[in-house]
Formats: structure tokens, C-alpha cells, sequence
């Protein structure tokens, strides 16, 4: 009989796949978000230095078709310092496509894959090291979480208050999210195009599905308005 502690052990090793391929339409930029300039960088140059920060034994961005030479020609340079193999593959059309063309093209020895989003591109290394090494053979999957400190409301198609959310109980969900690779791929096959993150797909695969502490800096940059706080976040970070 298998004792619970043997199921749940650490696992091998870390590939990191970086979803760049989006274009970013809510930022009204001329080019696609991953590219768009912060501290005159690409935001998807800080979304690769933070995770080879974390040492993975690999990392794959999944850029848009258009712009694969361009992204390589942004993060070759970052690889060969770190000594940590870098490619860059040309993204799908759904984000789930992009996260399996991601994952295809890491080494075959990421047992641990963290799938994160290159609009997150000021999450700092630690939540990728704390993501990392919660995956476990048991704890199949891993989401960064931070407290929801707003009263949330449930309203219906007209606007009207329905109901009051229990607070204690929700989490703001952030990439990366960690996962043994054989669950993220079987999860993407089964039910690839119904969620908004990649841990939904494992839930509905009746996984457990654990959580570590988020962090602020690691926002999802969206909006014009996200724009000029990663701005302020880079000059006070950089230049300190
Ligand atoms: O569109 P959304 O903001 O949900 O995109 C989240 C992340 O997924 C972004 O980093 C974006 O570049 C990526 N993405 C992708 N391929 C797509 C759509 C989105 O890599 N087809």
C-alpha cells in the first residue's frame, strides 16, 4: 500500500514556457504586447530574465509567428549569459496553443513545466522558484495566489447586485503556474479550450490543484493604465 508521503515527492527537472504570442489589442499598441517597450525594454526581455533567475534547465518562448526572429533577437543574449538553453517557437492562434507549442519544444527531461505569461513580466523570481518546487508527483498543479482584499459582488446581465461573495474564500490567480508535464498536456487535450488559465483545465480534470503566495509586482499588464504602473515599477527597481 502506498504511504501518502511516498506519492508525494519533489519531481525532476524545470522547463519554463513563456506565452508571448498574444497581440495585446487592449493596450492599443502598434506592435504585440510581448514587445511593447517598459525602461525602454520588451517586456517579454524582463519576463525571460525573471525566470532563468530560477535556473530551469530550459525555456521556450512561444512568440507570434510574425515576430519569431524578433523575440529571439530580444532574449538570445539573456540565454547564453545564463548558460540555459533558450528557443523561441511561433505561438497559435488560442492561447492553449501556444502553451502546447511551448511545451512540445522543451528537452524532454521537464518533468516540472511552469506555463507563464509574458504580460506578467515583472513577476519576480521567487514566485517562480516557489511555484517550482511546490509540483509534486501528488500536487499535480500549482497557481500563485494573492488575498482578495475588495468586497466582491455576483450581479446579473443587468448590472443588478445578486449576491455578496464569500472574500475569504477567493484568491487572485497569477502566472507561472507550475505543473508535472504529462497532466498540463493530458488537461490541454481533454478540455484545451474552455478556461482562461491552465490550472482550470487540470481542475476539470478532477486534479487537486495547490496554491503559493503571489506576488503584487507580477500584475497583468493589460491596460494603458497597467502600462505606466510597470513603468514606475521598472524606474524604482532598476535604477535603485
Ligand atoms: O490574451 P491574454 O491577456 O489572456 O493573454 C495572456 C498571455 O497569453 C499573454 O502573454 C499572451 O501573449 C499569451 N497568448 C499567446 N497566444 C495566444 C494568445 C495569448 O501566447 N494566441
Amino acid at each position: 500500500m502506498a504511504h501518502p508521503s511516498d506519492a508525494d515527492v519533489p519531481m525532476g527537472a524545470v522547463g519554463v514556457v513563456i506565452v508571448a504570442a498574444g497581440s495585446g489589442s487592449r493596450l492599443g499598441a502598434a506592435v504585440p504586447k510581448a514587445f511593447v517597450l517598459v525602461g525602454g525594454r520588451p517586456l517579454l526581455w524582463y519576463a525571460v530574465r525573471s525566470a532563468l533567475a530560477c535556473h530551469p534547465a530550459a525555456l521556450v518562448v512561444a512568440a507570434p509567428p510574425t515576430h519569431v526572429a524578433d523575440a529571439a533577437t530580444v532574449v538570445d543574449a539573456l540565454g547564453r549569459q545564463a548558460g540555459i538553453p533558450v528557443r523561441v517557437v511561433a505561438g497559435g492562434a488560442e492561447r492553449g496553443d501556444s502553451v502546447l507549442a511551448g511545451t512540445d519544444a522543451l528537452p524532454a527531461e521537464c518533468e516540472v513545466v511552469l506555463v507563464h505569461d509574458a504580460a506578467r513580466a515583472f513577476a519576480p523570481p521567487d514566485v517562480f522558484e516557489r511555484v517550482a518546487t511546490a509540483v509534486t508527483t501528488d500536487t499535480a498543479a500549482i497557481v500563485p495566489v494573492l488575498p482578495v482584499v475588495d468586497t466582491m459582488k455576483v450581479v446579473d446581465d443587468q448590472g443588478f447586485v445578486v449576491g455578496t461573495a464569500d472574500r475569504e474564500s477567493l484568491r487572485i490567480v497569477q502566472t507561472p503556474q507550475g505543473f508535472r508535464r504529462e497532466v498540463l498536456l493530458e488537461a490541454h487535450r481533454r478540455h484545451g479550450s474552455v478556461a482562461t488559465d491552465d490550472a482550470a483545465l487540470v481542475e476539470l480534470l478532477g486534479r487537486r490543484v495547490g496554491t503559493v503566495a503571489g506576488d503584487p509586482a507580477a500584475l497583468k499588464v493589460t491596460t494603458p493604465d497597467d502600462l505606466a504602473h510597470a513603468e514606475r515599477l521598472v524606474a524604482h527597481v532598476e535604477h535603485r
